[in-house]
């Protein structure tokens, strides 16, 4: 439970700063924090009315809190709840989301603030872009990959019936609130499946953190604050101050920022084989991803076998899956896949491009894989 706090108190918080010039933005990660939403909103943009939006499963737990905060400091809101799950990301809830906005007369000056997982983020921050060219933004994000991932970088969009997340636009938050405590009331599975995204910050940059991990994953799955155990916001700043990084130099994706996509295209194949439901979720898709990049890398003789059974250790530690035969989401044969990845990818001149790693911590992009060395690859591993 959030900590209660008095009107105009602001939470202990460590603020990452996002440096975009004048899209700057800070993210705000600490316990409690929800309770000091309506006094950072009201700081950043005195006067403003909110439409809150947020979908039913996120209300019954933390909309309650979200608005007393935002009445608390004096800012009238709406709410706009949809459905949860990934088929809100849809051009119909959309639609409805931007109709209520419209009718709430939220205007130029107004805030969106999107109270949940990545759902959420994607759909209204694309509202948010959208409506009347452009309307400001706060990410309350309620998922561990919300909060390390997606809430940070100004990606938003929906899905179309032909692909994930192909409509879309990039619009930065002015404002991210990462309250850890919002997590515990999320689904285990949900947390662990976030995880993989935080291993692999480790993974792509930071060997270092990688070996905190190890050490201390623990303290970051309970969240305990009791013996000032702070691994949960640790963790979660760590992520957000690489990422934060990554997206200051490269915010549109044109190099850099590509890194990110660590573990992601043998993911995204599993994904769309499983036709993107929750038997498979997508951070047990990145874990299954980053594991076979790994091995890959040390097929191509990039990193000792060691190195890659290291990182496969520790996402098998915390109960992620590592092998294609632990895949909840049933794995298909060799030429499915590789026409997933074909689709995913975009063939360029006969290669394909994957992030690749030299070591643990020291992802890299290679853009000349060979079609064939991945067929082969992967023939092996479903047989193994
Ligand atoms: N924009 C980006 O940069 C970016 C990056 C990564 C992923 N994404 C997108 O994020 C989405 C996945 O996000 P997600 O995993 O957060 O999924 P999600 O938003 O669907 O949340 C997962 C489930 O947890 C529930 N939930 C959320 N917070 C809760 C809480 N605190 N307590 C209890 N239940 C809670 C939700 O209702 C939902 O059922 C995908 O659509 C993906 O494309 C976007
Ligand atoms: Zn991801």
């Amino acid at each position: 439970m959030s900590a209660p706090l008095r009107q105009g108190e602001l939470a202990e918080a460590t603020v990452v700063p996002v440096a975009l010039g004048e899209r700057a933005y800070d993210i705000a990660i600490g316990r409690g924090l929800l309770a000091s939403l309506g006094a950072r909103i009201g700081g950043l943009r005195p006067g403003a009315k909110c439409a809150l939006v947020t979908d039913a499963t996120v209300a019954r737990h933390h909309l309650a809190a979200a608005e007393a905060s935002l009445t608390a400091a004096g800012i009238a809101s709406a709410r706009i709840v949809v459905p949860p799950g990934e088929g809100s990301k849809s051009y119909a809830t959309f639609q409805q989301v931007c109709e209520q906005i419209i009718a709430a007369r939220i205007e130029r000056g107004d805030l969106i603030v999107a109270l949940g997982g990545g759902v959420i983020g994607d759909l209204a921050g694309f509202a948010a872009a959208s409506v009347r060219r452009g309307l400001d933004y706060v990410q309350v994000p309620t998922t561990l990959l919300a909060q390390v991932d997606s809430s940070v970088g100004g990606k938003t969009g929906i899905d179309s019936p032909l692909g994930k997340n192909l409509i879309g636009a990039f619009h930065q938050p002015i404002l991210v609130v990462a309250d850890t405590a919002l997590l515990d009331t999320l689904p285990k599975r949900d947390f662990r499946a976030g995880y993989a995204e935080v291993a692999k910050y480790g993974l792509l940059g930071d060997a270092a953190f990688f070996a905190w991990l190890e050490k201390n994953w623990q303290g970051v799955f309970s969240g305990e604050q009791s013996a000032g155990n702070l691994a949960r916001e640790h963790a979660i700043a760590v992520c957000c101050r690489a990422k934060a990084n990554i997206v200051a130099r490269d915010e549109r994706e044109t190099g850099e920022r590509a890194l990110l996509n660590l573990g992601h295209t043998f993911g995204h194949a599993l994904e769309a084989a499983a036709g993107f439901s929750g038997r498979l979720l997508h951070g047990e898709a990145i874990s299954l991803g980053m594991a076979l990049a790994f091995d890959f890398s040390a097929r191509k003789g990039l990193i000792a076998a060691a190195e890659a059974e290291r990182a496969k250790a520790h996402l098998a530690a915390v109960g992620l899956p590592t092998h294609l035969k632990d895949n909840p989401g049933g794995t298909p044969g060799v030429d499915r896949l590789m026409d997933l990845i074909a689709q995913d990818k975009k063939v360029k001149r006969g290669a394909l491009t994957f992030i690749l790693v030299r070591g643990i911590g020291q992802a890299f992009v290679e853009s000349d894989v060979d079609p064939a060395e991945v067929r082969t690859f992967l023939t092996d591993k479903l047989s193994a």
